[in-house]
């Protein structure tokens, strides 16, 4: 097998009894799939093997019915019953010849246990992690030689199901073993408080434990947050967190460590610009054990992960995002085709499917959790049909993946964009402040376009529908986006708000067009639940603007919640100087002021202004279509195909543009799943014989 420029990467490695094709491990990761949807979750893991992964984990698996992390589907053993579907997994994950990893997961006071309604377990009672008001209860000896117990009946049950590595997890502030560890969750006075001796005292029974259930059969590996990115006050990779890796050391099979809690961990680009940002943290695990290591950090580039191994910071390069964003970034490394890997550009849409209990999606991957229920492959598409041409009219995020798509099932493509710079929004959104990474959705896609003999792109060519009628291709896909409105129509107020013609109101349009505001205050209106208004926000303040951001909800940019980004955002643009309202509606602007009242209409009050940044809502740009729509309806026009996709179809996320273009591509002449009419598989819940429950 060829090893391309990196042979080091496609090294073996030995974990414990089993050994690891090459040193590519995707860690542990939620699909919003779990034993919701065993066939689609075995499928993209079997998908993440056949792109080259060395070992492919499950994801946080709860051990028992008191750690119910309902309504997620998270993965779940809880008894037999539940094997035959996690058995799915590693058979597709072996038929590659990959490790199949499963972590291991007590989630304690992190699960409300909302299905079960068991009582919340934690070292020593008080508040739950999770938004419910409910509290834990603290364990007594009784429920640890419990929890002992379900831990090691799940190990064995995960060695029946056929995994290679089991996994005691210690990770995001999520798990009952993590939180016996740290002195903010645990103040027993017993032999499991107290000393870190003792506070280390669970992890290592279930460590000791795991390895006497699974024997010489499989690797027992800990996942670890060696430092909780908080300073003194929790656990440093300075301080306790290297002294819990030389307590341990070589009990584990292998290290998988990283920084908690999971914003911290997964980090978006945003906050965190560069790959490989938590070197510094995990760089003294490998000189303390003689395990094998795996750290993570948008690990993308090869030349980084190289380094990483020949400087002995890790053995195993571990990803989560890159392996969503590439499931074929290993074979890609191997085949000398590092400009073909779809880089992640660290925006989290991923981790908000899991926070929103949906099945994973990907911005940069519309294939990622459509492996098993719409049967698409990352890396192919259907030959072409009969038709021979399709012209794209719009080059942002939907029109280019459409654009690849068609060119790689042989259609002679022409992509037209008004713009002299391809990428649409992704490029537009990519130069606001922090947003950088996110023009990798153009780049990838505009390189791959380019390499190819049978696309024609046109750049300033904003094409009129008689122009698209003299070019003569019956197939038309049109991409031409969306634009924000600055009326203030958006989710609270449906229609436009009045606004005094004497005062400049902007959109993000216009911010993103270079436009600066005229001197003096200005008021962001932001009715948009996403990242949007936070993010002109910062950049205005940071260019040393006076800023108010007023937003008729609770918090800013609440939907950023989903991406793990919430709190950092508000605290920016707190430490930025902007001033904050919320719950705060737009009433009218007039030519010195906004005029707000609350969401009940309550009192109003005026916030003057020398300009308003409106951030509500978009507008679809379907002249072009409506135009070519009904000259084909007059038959002044010969289209076969005619199809709006994209933002212009419905304005929604990056991912959504690029999810719509996709499907478009693979419908045209052919694809029965990427259509309306069989949307996608169902995975339908086999209803058991009564006799067996009874
Ligand atoms: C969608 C998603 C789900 C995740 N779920 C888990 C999980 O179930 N268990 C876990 O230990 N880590 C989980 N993580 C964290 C990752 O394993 C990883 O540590 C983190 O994302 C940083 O690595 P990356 O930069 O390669 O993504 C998840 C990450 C993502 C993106
Ligand atoms: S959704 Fe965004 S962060 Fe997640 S893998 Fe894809 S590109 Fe990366």
């Amino acid at each position: 097998m060829t090893t391309g420029k990196y042979p080091i990467l496609f090294e073996p490695v030995k974990i414990g009894p089993v050994t690891a094709p090459n040193r590519f491990y995707q860690v542990p990761h939620c699909t919003g799939m779990g034993y919701l949807r065993p066939r689609a979750d075995a499928a993209l893991r079997g998908m993440k093997a056949e792109g080259g992964w060395g070992v492919v984990c499950n994801q946080e698996t709860e051990i028992h019915p008191t750690s119910d992390l309902s309504p997620s589907p998270e993965g779940r053993l809880w008894d037999a019953a539940d094997i035959p579907a996690l058995r799915l997994m590693t058979d597709a994950i072996h038929k590659h010849g990959a490790l199949a990893g499963i972590e291991l997961a007590h989630n304690g006071a992190h699960a409300a246990n909302l299905l079960t309604r068991a009582p919340v377990l934690s070292p020593s009672g008080g508040t739950i992690n999770a938004m419910h008001p409910k509290q834990s209860r603290a364990m007594d000896k009784a429920d640890i030689r419990d929890l002992r117990r379900w831990h090691r009946a799940a190990a064995r049950r995960s060695r029946e199901a056929g995994f290679d590595i089991i996994y005691v997890y210690a990770g995001h502030e999520m798990t009952l073993t993590q939180h016996f560890l740290l002195p903010q969750h645990n103040q027993r006075s017993d032999e499991y408080g107290g000393t870190l001796t003792n506070r280390v005292r669970l992890i290592r029974e279930l460590l000791e434990e795991t390895r006497e259930e699974v024997g010489d059969t499989c690797a027992v590996a800990f996942r670890f947050a060696v430092d909780q990115m908080q300073g003194d006050a929790g656990m440093q990779a300075t301080g306790e967190g290297r002294e819990v890796v030389q307590m341990l050391a070589d009990l584990p099979d292998l290290w998988d460590v990283n920084v908690s809690d999971w914003a911290n961990d997964s980090a978006t680009t945003r906050f965190q610009p560069e790959d490989g940002y938590q070197n510094e943290y995990i760089r003294f695990v490998k000189d303390v054990t003689q395990r094998p290591v795996v750290g993570v950090g948008r690990l993308t580039s090869p030349d980084m992960m190289v380094s990483m191994i020949e400087k002995g910071i890790v053995d195993f390069i571990g990803a989560a995002r890159p392996s969503i964003a590439d499931p074929f970034l290993p074979a890609k490394i191997r085949e000398d085709r590092i400009e073909e890997i779809r880089e992640c550009i660290g925006c989290n849409i991923c981790v908000a499917c899991d926070n929103q209990s949906i099945p994973i999606r990907c911005t940069q991957n519309p294939t990622m959790g459509e492996e098993w229920r719409r049967g698409w492959h990352p890396e192919q598409v259907a030959p072409k049909g009969a038709a021979e041409a399709a012209l794209v009219i719009g080059a942002g995020p939907a029109g280019l993946e459409c654009a690849m798509q068609l060119a790689k099932r042989g259609y002679a493509v022409t992509l037209a964009d008004a713009r002299e710079d391809l990428g649409g929004r992704a490029l537009r959104e990519g130069s606001l402040a922090g947003l950088a990474a996110w023009r990798r959705v153009a780049d990838n896609r505009l390189h791959d376009l380019r390499q190819r003999a049978n696309v024609s792109i046109y750049v300033q060519s904003r094409l009129s529908a008689a122009e698209v009628a003299e070019l003569g291709i019956a197939n038309v896909f049109v991409a031409t986006g969306a634009t924000w409105r600055g009326d203030g129509a958006g989710r609270t107020s449906h229609g436009p708000i009045p606004v005094d013609g004497a005062m400049r109101v902007l959109t993000p349009d216009d911010i993103m067009d270079g436009t600066v505001p005229p001197a003096g205050p200005i008021a962001i209106y932001d009715d948009d639940p996403a990242y949007m208004g936070g993010v002109l926000a910062s950049q205005l303040a940071e260019a040393g603007r006076d800023v108010t951001l007023i937003t008729p909800a609770p918090i800013v940019s609440p939907w950023t919640e989903m991406t793990l980004e919430q709190e950092r955002i508000q605290t920016t643009l707190v430490a930025l100087g902007v001033q904050i309202m919320t719950c705060r509606t737009l009433v009218r602007v007039t030519d010195k002021a906004c005029v707000t009242s609350g969401v009940y209409g309550e009192a109003e009050q005026t916030i003057a202004c020398a300009s308003v940044l409106m951030v509500t809502s978009r507008h679809r740009d379907t002249a072009l279509y409506d135009e070519l729509a009904a000259m084909r309806a007059a038959g002044d026009i010969a289209l076969d195909t005619l199809e709006l996709i994209g933002d212009a179809a419905q304005p929604g996320l990056i991912a959504d543009a690029v999810q719509s273009g996709h499907a478009a591509a693979r419908a045209f002449e052919g694809d029965p799943a990427a259509t309306d009419a069989a949307y996608f598989r169902r995975e339908m819940i086999a209803l058991a014989d009564e006799g067996e429950h009874a």
